[in-house]
């Protein structure tokens, strides 16, 4: 099969599949004229909308977000395909992992930190450009592991948040939805990438999602049960509408988060992960805050390799605009040369981030471009194998008949909630 792009006269060749999405077809390509292999990520188009995965993606530049080279369209029988061509990375994080687990094996924990760096150096760029991935997941982290680099791909939930303005609350695959949204909030911000972050990070030790609700009212109890019955102040800042008051759901105390890692999960780690996973959107660890956790100190040896014993990839060429707004004793803590004791955790004040987000000139000229598609569901959850159906049960006694009240109007909150989002 043979795609030509008449204006740029490049010939595409498709070679193989090389994933299939919920969206789109992607196959690993060949620009005939030239012999570089690409992937080419095929669209059904409405020719109503302006594509806004096209829009946001040709405005990319970062090293771990993946690259539109090209893009075209055909018709096929009567119907508008987008192609996009992009980079070529052959594995994803996805893969990777599941590939360890059915080898009862841990990933390395150099592989964990390679990846979970270049993830949330690459959501810090898209924070700070404005864009909100909305999906960030494992399927949506291309890995090459030959290099070690990691890229976001899939920008086809993507948007440019403005505030003050709704936007779509059912968003971002299930297990990765950050309690705002499973909540029905439609005036989140950029942070919900920063919970699937957290998820991720988790079950890269784990071997399985940290949260694996069925459905959207079990979703959150995988959550609670965990992270214990949010305070009602906790509740007010992931739903700022919401009347209803947190008391009415079930109670459960927060576990202690080590007991549902494996041993030889790094204390450190955990530390982060919680960071991540912070109920109060606000109180979620910044991106490049992160970065220069102690989880990653030793990223910072100069003499360390890949466990394949290549170099590590570029990790630390940070741009100006990436550390624009970032105050200047994260940006110490980030080089290399500063590196940063392992056995003192520290946190540093979000404050001067906070004035930063969304103020870039970048983001300016981003914003006067107006993206005009409608808004993407998310996907159906794809059934996982690897994970257990978890069967939830909220331990009810006879006696406890407020219990059972609470049981009632927590199932009732999601039912209401689901017949509310806007857009
Ligand atoms: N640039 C790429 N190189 C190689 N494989 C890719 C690339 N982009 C996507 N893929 C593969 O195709 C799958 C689907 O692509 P994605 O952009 O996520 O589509 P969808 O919007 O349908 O989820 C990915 O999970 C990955 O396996
Ligand atoms: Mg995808």
């Amino acid at each position: 099969m043979t795609f030509p792009n008449r204006s740029t006269q490049k010939v595409y060749r498709a070679l193989s599949a090389a994933g299939k999405g919920t969206f789109g077809t992607v196959y690993k390509a060949m620009i005939i004229n030239t012999q570089e292999i690409v992937a080419i990520k095929k669209v059904l188009q409405d020719p109503k909308y302006k594509n806004r995965e096209l829009s946001i993606t040709k405005i990319l530049d970062h090293i771990n977000v993946v690259r539109l080279k090209d893009s075209f369209y055909t018709t096929e029988s009567e119907k508008v395909y987008l192609h996009l061509v992009l980079d070529y990375i052959p594995e994803t994080v996805s893969h990777f992992s599941k590939t360890f687990k059915k080898n009862q094996k841990a990933i390395p924990l150099l592989w964990i930190k390679v990846f979970m760096f270049q993830l949330l150096r690459a959501i810090n760029y898209l924070h700070q450009i404005g864009v909100c991935h909305r999906d960030i997941k494992p399927q949506n982290l291309l890995i090459d592991p030959s290099t070690g680099i990691l890229k976001i791909c899939d920008f086809g939930s993507a948007k440019i948040l403005i505030q003050g303005e709704p936007n779509i609350a059912y968003i971002c695959s299930r297990h990765y939805r950050a309690p705002e949204l499973i909540l029905g909030e439609s005036n989140y911000t950029t942070d919900i990438d920063l919970w699937s972050c957290g998820c991720i990070f988790a079950e890269l030790f784990i071997g399985k999602p940290i949260f694996p609700g069925e459905n959207r009212s079990t979703q959150f109890l995988e959550i609670i049960r965990v992270l214990g019955t949010p305070t009602d102040l906790e509740f007010k800042q992931m739903n700022s509408s919401s009347t209803t008051s947190i008391t009415q759901f079930p109670h459960f105390e927060p576990k202690n988060l080590s007991s549902i890692f494996p041993d030889s999960t790094p204390p450190e780690a955990i530390d982060l992960i919680s960071n991540l996973l912070k109920y109060s959107p606000s109180d979620r660890i910044r991106p490049l805050e992160a970065c220069t956790h102690p989880f990653f100190s030793e990223l910072r040896n100069k003499n360390l390799v890949l466990p394949s014993g290549m170099p590590l990839p570029p990790l630390f060429d940070f741009s100006e605009q990436e550390l624009s707004g970032i105050p200047q004793n994260v940006v110490d803590l980030l080089v290399p040369q500063k590196s940063i004791p392992s056995n003192n955790f520290f946190f540093l004040s979000r404050k001067n981030e906070e004035q930063s987000k969304n103020s870039t000139n970048n983001e300016k000229d981003i914003r006067a471009n107006s993206f005009q598609s409608s808004e993407r569901s998310p996907p159906q959850q794809q059934t996982n194998p690897v994970i257990q159906t978890n069967n939830i049960s909220i331990r009810i006694s006879n006696q406890e008949k407020s219990k059972k009240k609470k049981k009632r109007r927590f199932f009732s909150f999601f039912r209401r909630k689901k017949s509310s989002n806007v857009n």
